[in-house]
């Protein structure tokens, strides 16, 4: 399948936007450019899933949007889960160490699964679910994720759906926060400037 793009020279649309220090300017990926090629990835799993009642997996929290959209643009009995994982680590690197903080709430045996993420940075956490999820005996088990770091560390042949490849430039917007801030951006936007104390902070992925 193919992969959106991002735009090479990024427009500085609409005024930098600044809260609790950190300073949110570059437009990365537009609404427009969002919606579109998640109604894509809609249709494509509308059509690899006919059928059946695939089981979305969000992870909390940064899916939660990525998730709401998706979901609707799929024209399939589906079903929702979530978790919540929290990496240990400062809160804009992961340290590949992750805690289930919510666990699933339903059975996946037999269940035709959709892990649904917000960003694969290094791949730590992806990898990391994949093993748990796969132990508990889905019929099948496939991702879908919004954004995909261009030096990612995962194994290609697990990014079975995914949105955008973007650079190694911090984001938030659209479910990504720094911080829980600036997560109902509807776009997404690259932090320019982050205080120091945010680099020392646990964070919640
Ligand atoms: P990974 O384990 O390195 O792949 O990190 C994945 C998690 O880190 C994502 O689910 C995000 O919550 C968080 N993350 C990574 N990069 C960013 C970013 O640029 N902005 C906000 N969160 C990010
Ligand atoms: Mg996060």
């Amino acid at each position: 399948m193919g992969t959106g793009r991002v735009a090479a020279v990024a427009s500085d649309q609409g005024a930098s936007l600044s809260a609790g220090g950190y300073s949110v300017g570059r437009l990365l990926i537009s609404e427009d450019d969002l919606q579109a090629r998640i109604r894509v990835l809609g249709e494509e799993i509308t059509s690899d899933y006919a059928g059946r009642a695939p089981l979305l997996v969000g992870v909390l929290k940064g899916a939660f949007m990525f998730m709401s959209d998706l979901s609707r643009a799929i024209d399939l009995p589906v079903e929702f889960d979530f978790m919540a994982v929290s990496s240990y680590g400062n809160s804009t690197r992961s340290s590949g160490v992750v805690r289930i903080v919510k666990d699933l709430d339903i059975d996946l045996a037999d269940r035709d699964v959709i892990i649904v993420e917000d960003i694969i940075d290094s791949g730590l956490t992806l990898s990391y679910l994949r093993r748990n999820l796969l132990a508990r005996n889905p019929a099948s088990l496939e991702v879908c994720a919004l954004l995909v770091r261009e030096n990612h560390r995962v194994d290609e042949a697990i990014l079975r759906y995914e949105g955008f490849r973007v650079p190694s430039d911090f984001l938030v917007g659209y479910g990504l926060d720094v911080n829980e801030r600036f997560r109902n951006l509807p776009d997404i936007r690259v932090v320019t400037a982050v205080p120091v104390e945010v680099a020392t902070d646990g964070g919640a992925v």
